[in-house]
């Protein structure tokens, strides 16, 4: 409990320093939510959205899960999604992975944790649709960063593929989806370079973006 304790204490402490720094802080954002951005990222505790990107509360709306992944049957996802792009009317929306993701690697060393094993099964199967690309790619740690990369890359296109986006598209509401991934080592973000603003531009940015890096262009 004593653990607990200084959680609380700490948050008494980032209070009082906001309130501080600007005396009217906590009663604007309390009145108003207008964030540009869903960022769908990992649990991990080493990337915490706001904090990497600098971005104060109410700037950032947020969905986590392990590995970042978006199932279309997953009705906590979807329904972030749809809320942050009918009601908060976000323009952004950023699928954002990162190296060194221990869901990852427990799909490329085939461990079995438990029931996580059942959600990690969506990431496995973005491993054997690569199958012969990690194969290709030489050395573990590479391969590692390979399948964080491509996750990243499926996962984008699981947003554009989802009712939600298809009709934001429909009615020529102005909604991009992008791939983002974070580097533990040095804290940087780096943009995959699939940002897609339809289902169809989603399908060619993915095929671009899992094309062997030797027959790219
Ligand atoms: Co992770």
């Amino acid at each position: 409990m004593a653990d607990l304790r200084e959680v609380l204490e700490s948050n008494r402490r980032w209070a009082d320093a906001m309130h501080a720094q600007d005396p009217g802080f906590f009663e604007r954002l309390a009145a108003i939510q207008t964030p540009r951005i869903l960022w769908i990222g990992c649990s991990d505790s080493r990337v915490p959205a706001n904090q990497i990107t600098g971005h104060q509360p109410g700037e950032v709306f947020v969905h986590r899960n392990v590995a970042n992944v978006v199932v279309h049957t997953d009705l906590n996802c979807l329904s972030a999604i749809q809320f942050a792009v009918d009601v908060l009317r976000v323009r952004h929306i950023i699928v954002c992975g990162h190296y060194g993701c221990t869901g990852v690697k427990a799909v490329l060393d085939g461990q079995q944790l438990g029931l996580i094993d059942n959600w990690l099964r969506h990431v496995a199967d973005v491993r054997d649709t690569h199958a012969a690309a990690l194969a290709e790619t030489q050395g573990e740690q590479a391969r590692w960063d390979r399948l964080c990369e491509l996750n990243v890359v499926e996962q984008v296109l699981h947003v554009a593929q989802t009712t939600v986006m298809r009709d934001v598209w429909a009615r020529h509401q102005d909604v991009t989806v992008h791939g983002w991934i974070y580097r533990l080592l040095d804290g940087r973000l780096r943009d995959l370079g699939v940002s897609t603003a339809s289902a169809e531009e989603g399908e060619r940015r993915r095929e671009e973006a899992v094309r062997p890096r030797a027959a790219r262009p």
